[in-house]
């Protein structure tokens, strides 16, 4: 299994810091923004991960993460010339793919909470694994439709009329056959290659399973000045009363047993002196 993360968009609606940085590297309490979906990715067990975003922020990602070989990855880095649609991700990512399955996280989606949702995703998929996340401003995400038995009846991208509360969050599981569908889509009215469209093919060819993510997890959004502001108090509040960091990818990296002890040791030494230094000291001796 591969993992990309697309950390593109323009960001505009975070002007006027967007004018000089993207939003996933925004800081989410005490970490980069991508650093939470990276963690879920690895959480998952994947170790080779694409990072896709513009020309320009790709150096800051290669900086933070290098070629991952640290933390046990292998992570690579492909640009995505204009924001041209979430699924152009396969297509400029399809000899990283090969023959593989493929997990895509957007850089701006954050989950928290017990992950069976996405074990299991990653376990169990045949054809295309997507979630549903019950939500009060639908018309915001792409949108599932399901019948009185739990079928899926129709995916819409941003509907003027929901039919359900159920969005689509950015997080899906795909088989290779990812990479010919994306490559035949056709762009939306608003130019894009839209993933909705990529799982409304899976959903015609009835490879596509949506699994209910239930109200345990917190699936946050980033989108607006008011919801970091919202997911930076809420990790504040959790990592303040438990003392321990949530997508500390080091640590993460350990307990996957992407790294050694020894290996840990050696990456915190290259850090400068910082309270997410001292953390991973602490729990090192722990
Ligand atoms: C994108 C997808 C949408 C999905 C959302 C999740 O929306 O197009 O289907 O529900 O991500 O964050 P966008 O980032 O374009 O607003």
């Amino acid at each position: 299994m591969k993992g990309i993360i697309l950390a593109g968009g323009s960001g505009t609606r975070m002007y006027p810091v967007s004018s000089i940085y993207s939003k996933q590297l925004t800081l989410i309490y005490d970490k980069p923004l991508i650093y939470y979906p990276l963690s879920i990715l690895m959480l998952g067990g994947i170790k080779d991960v694409l990072i896709i975003s513009n020309a320009e922020t790709i150096p800051h990602y290669q900086k933070l993460f290098k070629d991952g070989s640290h933390i046990g990855m292998n992570i690579q880095y492909a640009v995505q010339a204009a924001p041209n649609g979430i699924a152009e991700s396969f297509i400029l990512g399809d000899s990283f793919i090969g023959n593989d399955s493929v997990t895509l996280i957007l850089g701006d989606n954050i989950f928290y909470g017990k992950l069976d949702f996405l074990y299991n995703g990653i376990k169990n998929n045949e054809g295309a694994t997507i979630f549903g996340y019950r939500v009060t401003d639908p018309e915001r995400y792409g949108i599932v439709e399901f019948d009185h038995d739990g079928n899926v009846l129709s995916i819409e991208e941003k509907p003027k009329q929901p039919k359900s509360n159920y969005a689509v969050p950015g997080l899906y599981v795909y088989n290779n056959d990812v990479v010919n569908i994306s490559k035949n889509l056709k762009p939306s009215p608003r130019g894009e290659l839209e993933i909705t469209d990529v799982n409304v093919e899976y959903l015609k060819k009835k490879k596509l399973k949506v699994s209910k993510i239930g109200r345990g997890v917190a699936w946050l959004d980033t989108g607006t000045p008011v919801s970091l502001l919202q997911a930076s108090n809420f990790f504040g509040v959790i990592e303040d009363r438990q003392g321990l960091k949530v997508a500390c990818i080091e640590e993460v990296a350990y307990n996957m047993g992407f790294i050694t002890f020894e290996e840990l040791e050696k990456t915190i030494a290259n850090m400068p002196k910082s309270d997410y230094r001292n953390y991973l000291e602490r729990i090192n001796r722990d």
